[in-house]
């Protein structure tokens, strides 16, 4: 196995973060890793926006549901949508840009955003450091809009945290990977016996790092997925332009 492989092949999230900074030259290279991915049709249509002030991330941690680790790690890295960069572009050719108000427009983006958060991961985790993915910026999307200063037509979406290790974590166990590669065609006939198997391997793992509130992925799913957990979505990505209703 390669170096690039063993990086992916050991991911797992970090929510423990030493106060060593992450220097300014690993820093470029994990952002400009991801300036490098490819997004649909050239559009670039993601901004990041690199947040070290130490006072903005606590306020970020806040916003995103009291998540410590935020406050923490030296680095957090908001992955935004931005059709107000690609707006630009289409006005300069004379046209007038729908895309960000239709479900194709938020999907693209959503990929374009993903693609850009695991190219961040792979590079950070390249340089030894450790990462974790926070969607809880979503829970207030309107306060991460006006602390970041973001205008009409983006949407903070995801961010990162970055920084050097403190308390490392064992992998978190997978899903069967049948459940998850289906070659020629789609199977779901393992999926019930998969989830059960897999429902008894997370409380494993739970007791093997000593998380006493730890539940079933189906349990957690059910708590999550019985509601839109984030209901300010929609009306401020709404607000901000960004339709989704063609
Ligand atoms: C898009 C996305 C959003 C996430 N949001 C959060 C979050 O807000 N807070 C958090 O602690 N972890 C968050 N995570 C981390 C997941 O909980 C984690 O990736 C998952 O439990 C698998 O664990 P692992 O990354 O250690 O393998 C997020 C992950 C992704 C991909």
């Amino acid at each position: 196995m390669n170096e690039t492989l063993r990086t992916q092949h050991s991911h797992r999230s970090i929510r423990s973060y030493k106060a060593d900074p992450v220097s300014d030259a690993m820093l470029d290279q994990i952002v400009a890793a991801a300036h490098r991915a490819p997004t649909s049709m050239n559009a670039q249509d993601i901004s990041l926006i690199v947040v070290r002030d130490a006072e903005k991330r606590a306020r970020i941690a806040e916003l995103a549901g009291g998540q410590a680790w935020v406050a923490q790690a030296p680095v957090f890295i908001v992955i935004a949508i931005d059709y107000h960069k690609t707006d630009l572009g289409v006005r300069k050719a004379g046209q007038a840009q729908i895309i960000h108000e239709s479900m194709e427009g938020f999907g693209v983006a959503a990929v374009d955003a993903g693609i850009a958060l695991g190219t961040l991961i792979t590079a950070a985790e390249s340089l030894g450091l450790g990462i974790v993915p926070i969607g809880g910026i979503r829970r207030n999307p309107q306060d991460m809009i006006d602390l970041l200063g973001l205008p009409p037509l983006t949407f903070p979406l995801v961010g990162l945290c970055i920084g050097h290790i403190g308390d490392d974590m064992p992998l978190k166990p997978r899903l069967d990977i049948k459940t998850f590669r289906h070659d020629e065609r789609y199977d779901a006939s393992g999926y019930a016996a998969a989830i059960d198997a897999y429902d008894a391997e997370i409380m494993d793992y739970w007791q093997k790092i000593g998380n006493k509130n730890g539940i079933s992925w189906s349990s957690n799913l059910g708590n999550f997925y019985k509601q839109v957990y984030f209901p300010q979505v929609k009306p401020v990505a709404t607000m901000q332009g960004l339709l989704n209703d063609k």
